[in-house]
């Protein structure tokens, strides 16, 4: 079934029946000022932070899923009838009322038509504000005038902290304040300000009041009390006032508030009229009244919506790509880049499914969603890997999570059980991704403080890193799991030993002594590839299964992952991080990738683990908690295809890294959308495996670090076109009958226009590379021989030039 289609050239997902399976939904605004918001125009707003400043409601999880919103009801005020300018909350047939969402770059596009009126509401926040614009445009398609009249909707939380807005109603129904402050402008406040002096968020000190506005024509009525505008018993359906046709012009005084603004607005046949709300934080009487004054005309709300525009698709324009498939196009040049950088912006933090109790850099997951963006904003990227470094204790290891107060320097160590395992080693991913993208070799010299006390330079930082691992070796010589490694489901005791974690210290070993050799530091290059040969050894001494590696050997000496257990025999990550890591021989990467096909591969992708657990010990294996075939209990764990994609085109199988590829990849399911359920122009966090009942469903849409990798797999694997520390490495994996495909790419601020083309339909291998004319005989560009505009031919064949291929 299909509910929508991208429109490439507007960078938009048009949603055409809007009773999409779930809510599809999308972001507005930035980190200063967010909001979620759905093709039914539900979702909720928030100031820096999703738990601590939420100042618009949503209830999570309620039914539908999505309510309350951003609403604009619509009354015939003739001949009664009313419906919302969304499908959602009225509701009207759907044989009667056609609607379409186009979600774009920070902003939504909702019109609608019903009974000879046509709406236009669109959403967004103003680069660089903290308020929202609501513009509603509506036209008269009939042949007789219309008396309409339309009502804002959303409600206000009474308290910021979501957790005491929505649970501690003893207090929170006892504060809240809304009147009338002019003649087109509410004014909402909290009555009592001690409150939140004694809130521990500094970052959200602020006075929690909000205000609306009205613009493009007179107030004829107002409700800032919900219970006046819904009705005792009325709904969002069916709203008291609506029904009634007027406001009462309520003025809340505890309970609840909403934001409603009435408006009348007559039409001619034919006739368009526009009005607008804008809505933000701050005192009605001062930052609202500021607001209103400098942008409360349609003028400049358009120069505004502009700018955001412009904004975003530079932004966006960083990377795209024009090859056979449609699918890959509408990842690469839209939705991949634009997931990673929503995710990169609110971590795990604000969604219709993270309530905002994730807040802060998540960070394992942070330093990973570096890769997906460093092309695109690479000054930001910079800065979240300094703040990242500056997370990571003096011992090497990492702060779980970097809160919004954290300084570097000031934070107390944190007890030893309390360290996971893979945090610092995601490091060896992100900052050689980012060197090589901007050329700023020197930021390995770069000094950044250690979260509890003293400094050293990036490449200190990388040493100390490993060090932490090598420090907390199991009794097999392989890297202790400590609190968990990647997978926070694996609790071996801190002693038990993780073999992903081995992997990722070997790819940290190989990659510190490459950076090493490059800053002159050749003992300290010998002394991680001595290691490395240590490592290696143990690896291969305890953890091949004959046609696998093994996953984990626990603190009591039970091996997980091998052939003679029931569950969990075989783990995914241990295959394709085998081949990742080069630790695997040439054979062992042949056989294990096999496995992983036979045993893990499923038409929606690859499993994490199989069989599923469900009798193990919940103290090691924490994952039977889950259904069986769902997150990391043999489910499809969408953080982990890219991993497999790189894997295969290591393995240098461009047909198979495809299939994996477009099996996971939310576009393919576009046409099926019944199968995936959730936004086909986005990533979920997790697909219901062929072990559950109900395979191919997808969840926990938008933030994962499933963005990052599935972007960077296709961009930088896949379309092969990855940065190196000296020049631009050409090197394609694609499925074997592609005839080519053509990239824009910006990279260390020069537009270079790629072409790959493949005569012989072989899947991998540059025979020649042309540059302006100029032909070289290496698959990596030295970098400077391109300039600004540069036009670069790469021509696949079987006469392959060899890959120096000088980073992950
Ligand atoms: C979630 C977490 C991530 C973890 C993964 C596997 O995605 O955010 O940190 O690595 O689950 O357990």
């Amino acid at each position: 079934m299909q509910y929508g289609y991208f429109d490439d050239e507007a960078k938009e997902y048009v949603i055409t029946r809007p009773d999409t399976p779930t809510s599809w939904s999308n972001y507005l605004g930035s980190t200063e000022y967010g909001a979620v918001i759905t093709n039914n125009a539900g979702g909720y707003g928030f100031y820096k932070s999703g738990a601590q400043g939420r100042f618009m409601r949503l209830r999570f999880n309620s039914i539908p899923m999505d309510q309350p919103g951003r609403y604009f009801y619509l009354r015939d005020m003739e001949s009664g009838d009313y419906w919302s300018a969304s499908w959602q909350p009225v509701g009207k047939p759907l044989d009667k009322f056609k609607s379409e969402c186009r979600h774009g770059t920070a902003y939504t596009k909702i019109t609608s038509e019903y009974e000879g009126i046509k709406s236009e509401t669109k959403y967004y926040v103003p680069l660089g504000q903290t308020f929202e614009y609501w513009r509603l445009k509506v036209t008269n398609t009939g042949s007789k005038k219309r008396k309409l009249r339309a009502f804002s909707y959303c409600e206000f939380s009474n308290q910021w902290n979501t957790t005491q807005d929505q649970v501690n109603l003893q207090y929170s129904i006892f504060i809240v304040k809304g009147e009338k402050s002019a003649p087109n402008m509410l004014r909402y406040s909290i009555h009592e300000n001690l409150y939140i002096q004694h809130q521990k968020n500094p970052a959200i000190n602020d006075y929690m009041s909000e205000w609306i506005a009205l613009a493009g024509a007179p107030m004829t009525g107002f409700d800032t009390s919900r219970e006046a505008f819904i009705g005792t018993y009325g709904n969002y359906k069916e709203p008291a006032a609506v029904l009634k046709g007027e406001c009462s012009n309520s003025e809340a005084f505890g309970d609840n508030s909403c934001g409603t603004v009435q408006a009348d607005i007559e039409l001619n046949p034919g006739e368009t009229k526009e009005i607008m709300v804008l809505l933000g934080i701050g005192d009605a009487n001062v930052e609202g009244k500021k607001t209103v004054e400098e942008f409360g005309t349609f003028e400049r709300a358009d120069q505004e919506f502009e700018k955001l525009i412009k904004n975003w698709h530079s932004k966006l324009n960083s990377f795209s790509a024009v090859t056979p498939d449609e699918d890959i196009n509408h990842t690469v040049n839209m939705w991949g880049l634009y997931n990673c950088l929503i995710t990169f912006a609110w971590s795990r933090a604000a969604s219709l499914v993270y309530n905002g109790e994730r807040d802060g850099l998540g960070y394992r997951d942070s330093v990973q969603d570096i890769l997906g963006v460093s092309a695109a904003i690479p000054q930001e990227a910079e800065e979240r890997l300094v703040r990242l470094l500056s997370g990571q204790f003096s011992n090497g290891g990492a702060l779980p999570v970097i809160s919004k107060d954290f300084e570097a320097g000031k934070q107390k160590m944190i007890p030893a059980e309390k360290f996971r395992s893979d945090d610092c080693q995601w490091f060896f991913n992100a900052v050689p991704c980012f060197v090589a993208e901007t050329g700023n070799f020197d930021f390995f010299n770069r000094v950044v403080p250690y979260a509890d006390k003293g400094e050293d330079t990036v490449y200190g930082h990388l040493k100390q890193a490993l060090l932490f691992n090598l420090e907390r070796m199991g009794k097999d010589g392989l890297p202790c799991g400590l609190l968990a490694d990647w997978n926070d489901c694996l609790k071996l005791g801190y002693h038990g030993e993780s073999l992903f974690v081995a992997f990722q210290l070997r790819l940290g070993l190989t990659t510190y002594a490459d950076i090493s050799k490059r800053l002159g530091k050749n003992d300290e290059a010998d002394w991680a590839l001595s290691e490395r040969k240590k490592l290696d050894e143990n690896i291969q001494k305890k953890c091949w299964d004959g046609k696998w590696f093994i996953w984990a050997i626990a603190e009591d000496g039970t091996v997980y992952g091998t052939q003679s257990i029931e569950e969990g025999q075989i783990y995914f990550n241990t295959q394709v991080w085998s081949v990742l890591s080069g630790a695997a021989t040439p054979e062992q990467m042949k056989t294990c990738l096999e496995s992983v096909k036979e045993k893990l591969a499923t038409p929606y992708g690859l499993m994490l683990c199989a069989p599923p657990f469900i009798y193990a010990s919940r103290d090691i294996m924490s994952s039977v908690v889950y259904l069986p075939g769902i997150k990391e209990n043999a489910g499809i764990f969408n953080h982990t295809q890219g991993w497999g994609i790189i894997a295969e085109i290591m393995n240098g199988n461009g047909d198979r890294a495809y299939e994996y590829c477009k099996a996971a990849l939310p576009a393919t399911y576009n046409t099926k959308a019944e199968i995936r359920q959730s936004e086909p122009y986005v990533i979920g966090q997790t697909t219901y495996s062929t072990y559950s009942k109900r395979p191919g469903n997808t969840r926990v849409s938008w933030l994962s670090g499933a963005a990052t990798w599935n972007y960077y797999s296709i961009t930088q694997y896949m379309l092969g076109i990855r940065p190196q520390y000296n020049g631009l490495l050409i090197d394609p994996c694609i499925k074997h009958d592609w005839d080519g495909f053509k990239v824009e790419r910006r990279w260390r601020k020069m537009n270079l226009h790629i072409e790959v083309k493949n005569p012989s339909h072989v899947s991998k291998g540059i025979e020649y590379i042309e540059i302006d004319g100029k032909r070289i005989d290496s698959s990596t560009i030295p970098a400077e021989l391109l300039k600004d505009g540069s036009t670069i031919i790469a021509v696949m064949g079987k006469n392959a030039l060899p890959v120096e291929n000088e980073r992950m």
